[in-house]
């Protein structure tokens, strides 16, 4: 009965396999100032039961409305964030908005601060995923925040003018 214990070994594996692929899976990322504009902020994501949540805040916006994307690179080295290039787009598909198709992956919208620059927003994707190498995937991408609102019309960076801040997805 030597063969029973490598076969115990592997049954144990595969009945173990499921929790772990239903446990949350968590990714951050830390935005720091760009195009001297003094804007500051964190964004949270935790995917489970196949959708992915993300949380942000930022701090010291001009009081209204921003623009918020995932972009291509997660290069925000440039002073003014050029370096992340486009909006994350691997469906190659127009700019838009969110769910009403076509749209970027990296179209999350705009965000609304208030009179102290602050904003706040929770946002819920059910195509992005959190570090499986797939092209969902939105560990590696940058989160930028714009000067100004997006149209989400303008091709192909919905008109939003500078980027304010970025930062790069990290799995935690
Ligand atoms: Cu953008
Ligand atoms: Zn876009």
């Amino acid at each position: 009965m030597k063969s029973t214990t490598p076969i115990l070994i592997l049954a144990a594996a595969l009945a173990a396999s499921p929790a772990v692929i239903a446990k949350s899976v968590k990714a951050e990322a830390k935005l720091e100032t760009k195009s001297d504009s003094g804007v500051t902020g964190e964004v949270a994501f935790v995917k489970s039961n196949g959708k992915t949540k993300m949380t942000v805040h930022v701090y010291g916006l001009t009081p209204g409305t921003h623009a918020i994307h995932l972009h291509e690179k997660g290069d925000c080295s440039a002073p003014d964030a050029a370096s992340a290039g486009g909006h994350w787009n691997p469906s190659a598909e127009n700019h838009g908005k969110w769910g009403h198709s076509p749209f970027h992956h990296g179209d999350i919208g705009n965000l609304v601060a208030d009179d102290k620059g602050h904003a706040m927003l929770t946002f819920e994707s059910d195509v992005w995923t959190i570090g499986d190498g797939k092209p969902s995937d939105i560990v590696g991408h940058a989160v930028i925040v714009h000067a100004k609102e997006d149209d989400f019309t303008t091709q192909p960076t919905g008109n939003a003018g500078g980027r304010v801040a970025c930062g790069v997805i990290q799995k935690k």
